[in-house]
């Protein structure tokens, strides 16, 4: 997705743009694009299509000393890859960059054209730099010429603006799409997302929906939607201590899979008590709002909207509360019908991406008695409008391909369920089980890290294949759906999951000695039901590979892989069996030598519809 770095310092920012856009990479894009004011010249534009090292190089060529600019990484919308769509987009004396999509770009682009402005890209972004030009000219006041182009914009936008008449200042703003302050001594910064400006300050302003500011040496005034001034407390960035390079591994993924043991022990951090669960971590009245809920509706997208889909095995089983799990792509565009005392919960590694977002918002319309966001990321839009929050621990995730955000979200899940089932009195055997379970975890999970070396060389009999089916029951099922989106995102390798049941339904047609067939086999009550599926595999020459625990007591014979993986208790062994599954799409990700940590074609953060 686009990404938006701005500085105005007194010292040279050009090194500061890039490496912003260097840490931006990992969100995705398909090129790269910085403006810059060159005292005595004027603005200087340079764009690449590619690589963030490519816009380095172009800029290589003819360095300059400047002090105010703005950059940005394209992931197209409007528009093919190509330096002409790239980012900043000129006009007059003006150079701006935008996240997001103007959705009335059509009628504004014919007004512009007829008042004489002429295009030069397809983008939605240009109306917006012709837009604000005119309406300089009008009036050549930059803030009021600002605030009337946002008023016309319909759509998702964050702006960065610089302008030459203005060699002092930036402006920005942020409309559906999140930016962020980032303060330093006597020089400010702008980001669309916080680990852009790590490299220079720890401390930002998050901005809400509809503001916008000028930021310059000496200050920042940010005002609202209704151009009324507004304040906000400068907060520390919480994982700022963190390491962002990858140290001794090769990939971020791989590095993010290992995190996870420590991850998952910081998102329980101060949960737990000795037989039960702290419930006033949501908040002094936690125990009495916990009291009212009756039902659950979960919404989120892709690897989160897995975690949920555990979530609500757990949380009927275990609370004995309905629970329904939905794509927020969906959810966002439905009626949907909320009986009485209902909480909404989304759950997002970002918490900006566009359409959980857009579902939270649709929400609060509906009835819903309140609404939590399961988030990793504190100053997110999505946990600033939730009603309550659980903060997943996982620390920044940088690989596209989500591991250690998905097993905090469960463990933060697992938690939940725990203080419904404790709130609402359901046997306390069970909830002190949890709890010794979930204690347990972060060493179960290391455990089953050792397994990297066996899988390692299980990933070369993937390498040449087209399909693969991942099988499981019960919250496995989920797992078994989170592995198939793994090995599709990352090895490109198509993948199918099927709850094990299902398999004489329609998939059996498709198996034969060319189809792995995963399955995840831990020894729960649905152990003996799913070997009965697997028969029915291996008479049709499917090859098996069996993620089971020793004691399970699977088929052994030609064509039949097992990994043994260490027993757990029920309600964790979803978050265990999840490891291998990460470790298997990563090896054999490497064995076709995709790009682990970029794959093709798609983002980390998805903030646009
Ligand atoms: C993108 C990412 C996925 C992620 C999904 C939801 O598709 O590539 O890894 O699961 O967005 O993101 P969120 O930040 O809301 O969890």
């Amino acid at each position: 997705m686009c990404g938006i770095v701005g500085a105005i310092a007194k010292r040279n920012i050009t090194p500061i743009l890039i490496e912003g856009l260097r840490r931006l990479e990992y969100r995705g894009y398909d090129s790269a694009g910085v403006a810059v004011l060159v005292p005595g010249k004027g603005i200087q534009r340079t764009r690449a299509v590619g690589k963030v090292i490519e816009l380095e190089n172009a800029l290589a060529k003819e360095p300059v000393q400047c002090h105010l600019g703005i950059a940005h990484t394209r992931w197209a919308t409007h528009g093919k890859p190509a330096e002409r769509n790239a980012h900043p987009h000129l006009s007059e004396r003006l150079a701006i960059v935008h996240n997001g999509i103007i959705e009335n770009h059509g009628p504004l682009r014919k007004r512009l054209t007829d008042l004489g402005y002429t295009f030069t890209s397809e983008t939605d972004t240009e109306v917006v730099a012709h837009l604000l030009a005119h309406h300089y000219k009008e009036k050549p006041d930059l803030l009021c010429a600002f605030r009337s182009t946002l008023a016309e914009l319909h759509g998702a936008y964050a702006l960065g603006v610089i302008h030459q008449d203005e060699p002092d200042t930036l402006y920005c703003a942020r409309m559906g799409s999140p930016l962020v302050i980032g303060e330093g001594s006597e020089e400010r910064f702008v980001a669309s997302d916080p680990l852009a400006l790590l490299q220079v300050t720890d401390q930002f302003i998050y901005l809400e929906e509809g503001d916008h500011a000028r930021l310059s040496l000496e200050g920042r005034d940010i005002w609202n939607r209704r151009n009324l001034p507004v304040e906000y407390p400068v907060l520390r960035y919480e994982h700022a201590a963190l390491s962002l390079d990858k140290g001794e591994y090769r990939h971020y993924m791989l590095k993010e899979i290992h995190e996870q043991p420590s991850a998952i022990a910081n998102t329980l951090e101060g949960t737990l008590a000795e037989d039960h669960v702290l419930t006033a971590v949501l908040g002094p009245d936690a125990e009495t709002r916990l009291q009212d809920i009756q039902n659950i509706h979960i919404v989120a997208c892709g690897t989160s909207y897995h975690a949920g889909l555990v979530a609500r095995y757990w949380i009927e089983e275990q609370a004995g509360l309905p629970c329904q799990v939905e794509v927020a792509s969906e959810y966002r565009y439905r009626q949907v019908a909320v009986p009485g005392n209902t909480l909404l919960i989304t759950i997002s590694q970002s918490g900006e991406t566009a359409d959980t977002l857009a579902a939270l918002r649709h929400s609060k319309q509906q009835g819903y008695l309140a609404s939590l966001a399961i988030c990793n990321v504190a100053g997110s839009s999505l946990v600033r409008e939730a009603d309550w929050r659980l903060l997943t621990k996982a620390g920044p995730e940088i690989g596209v391909a989500s591991t250690k955000a998905f097993t905090t979200q469960l463990t933060a899940l697992l938690w939940f369920s725990t203080a419904l089932a404790q709130t609402n009195n359901r046997a306390p055997e069970m909830i002190s089980a949890n709890v010794r379970a979930l204690r347990t975890l972060p060493g179960l999970v290391e455990q089953a890290l050792y397994l990297d070396g066996r899988i390692e060389q299980l990933a070369a009999t993937f390498a040449n294949k087209q399909h693969a089916l991942f099988l499981g029951r019960g919250t496995h099922y989920p797992i078994a759906m989170e592995g198939a989106l793994k090995l599709k995102e990352i090895s490109y390798i198509h993948a199918e999951a099927y709850a094990a049941g299902e398999l004489k339904h329609g998939p059996l047609a498709l198996v034969d000695e060319d189809m792995p067939v995963v399955s995840i086999a831990p020894s729960d009550s649905l152990l003996e039901k799913l070997k009965s599926n697997l028969q029915e595999v291996r008479a049709r020459g499917g090859q098996l590979i069996n993620f089971a625990c020793e004691t399970a007591e699977l088929d052994n014979g030609d064509g039949i892989t097992h990994i043994h993986l260490p027993p757990a208790s029920d309600s964790i062994s979803p978050i265990v069996y999840s490891i291998p599954l990460q470790l298997l799409s990563y090896h054999v990700a490497l064995v076709k030598g995709t790009d682990v940590d970029k794959p093709r074609n798609l983002a980390k953060s998805v903030t646009v519809e």
